[in-house]
């Protein structure tokens, strides 16, 4: 009933005004939500689901469910304490760089309908690490969180690539106290160069610089991009195994235009493959699929996944479960389907569950594997 409200009823309203704007009024309620108790009983009454086969432990971390918020939704971290309220298993901030940036030019926002995905050039538009900790900090000291929280760290663009290491660094000594994991997003391909860190020698750089620094030997994952092609994906697992890297995360947002509906952008009037950007939902869906796959078959099941790219059904998630992802993210997917989603993708995984006679969530990781 709630689903349908939003896709005949919110979302029309969203989606007749700019994407940004849309965004920001977005984050101004889940802002809300995160400071208002009585706001908080009433939307968890409505979205969240609790099932004790979806819980698990990971990295010491307990996730009640498998569905978190993806990377870019809350760069500031302005709406933490919303996300468990919302329904979510966990939740992943920024992404924050060492010094504050307004990101690219507006409009940098863009709704792909008949393709249900979106495609951003944000360019890591965020307050920086000094006045996330801030945030953060002050929020913290009168609120728990009852979930996991996530910290995706990125390179300034100020920053040469040289000198990568040490922004990276700089955020988390800032942000370190308040994460319970922290991602190397080093596959944005809205910063330029960025994604040329996840080449063996940049890539082995940051994490030696970052090691030292993670004295509570907290998780940190990298986020890799889908556009890498295999070799290079596997070069990327032995990097971040040689480093002792928690998990990764699959994937980013693609590059790539093949197979696209949408011809032209409605805002800017150009053809889509002209318009700079990095493309999520339905699109990405089946590559970071596949690329979660080889990440599987590659270490046989010895580093765990965040997957993420294209999810808006239980089907959806289950298929990145049994490929070998031990917890998945949505973005994408919450703006096409409303907050619901996660509830209906988190019934839907319990109806799998019981369909394969499976207790937990922790047995379906990899089963199309075995
Ligand atoms: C508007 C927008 C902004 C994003 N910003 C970030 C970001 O700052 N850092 C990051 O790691 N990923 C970012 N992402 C990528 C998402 O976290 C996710 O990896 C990607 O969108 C695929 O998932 P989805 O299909 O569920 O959206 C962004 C995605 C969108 C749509």
């Amino acid at each position: 009933m709630l689903s349908a409200a939003y896709q005949y009823g919110l979302r029309p309203l969203l989606f007749s005004v700019d994407p940004e704007a849309a965004h920001n009024l977005a984050i101004a309620t889940c802002r809300r939500i995160s400071e208002s108790s009585a706001l908080q009983a009433i939307v968890k009454s409505a979205c969240c689901y609790r099932d004790p086969r979806l819980s698990q432990t990971l990295w010491n971390l307990n996730f009640d469910n498998p569905v978190g918020l993806a990377a870019g939704f809350d760069k500031n971290a302005e709406a933490i304490g919303a996300w468990s309220h919302l329904g979510f298993g966990f939740a992943e901030v920024g992404t924050i760089t060492a010094l504050g940036q307004t990101g690219n030019p507006q409009p940098r926002l863009f709704r792909l309908p008949s393709d249900r995905a979106v495609l951003n050039r944000m360019g890591f538009n965020n307050q920086g690490a000094i006045a996330t900790a801030a945030n953060l900090k002050q929020y913290l000291q009168t609120h728990k969180l009852t979930i996991p929280l996530g910290i995706n760290l990125g390179k300034s663009k100020v920053t040469e690539l040289a000198e990568a290491k040490f922004d990276y660094a700089e955020s988390l000594r800032l942000l370190y106290e308040f994460g319970d994991y922290f991602v190397v997003n080093v596959s944005s391909p809205n910063t330029p160069n960025l994604r040329d860190l996840q080449a063996t020698a940049q890539l082995g750089a940051i994490l030696a610089e970052l090691n030292p620094i993670n004295i509570q030997h907290k998780p940190i994952l990298v986020k890799i991009a889908p556009d890498l092609n295999d070799a290079d994906i596997i070069e990327v697992v032995k990097v971040s195994q040689d480093y002792g890297i928690a998990g990764l995360i699959a994937t980013n947002t693609t590059i790539s235009r093949q197979n696209l509906i949408t011809t032209h952008l409605s805002i800017t009037g150009n053809p889509v493959a002209n318009e700079a950007g990095g493309i999520s939902g339905q699109p990405v869906r089946d590559r970071s699929l596949a690329v979660i796959n080889l990440i599987w078959e590659t270490t046989q099941g010895k580093l765990p996944i965040i997957g993420v790219g294209g999810i808006f059904t239980a089907e959806d998630a289950w298929q990145k479960i049994i490929a070998g992802a031990s917890i998945v993210q949505v973005y994408t997917g919450l703006v096409y389907e409303g907050p619901m989603v996660i509830k209906n993708i988190l019934q839907g995984l319990v109806v799998k569950l019981e369909a394969h006679g499976l207790e937990n969530i922790q047995q379906a990781i990899g089963l199309a594997h075995r």
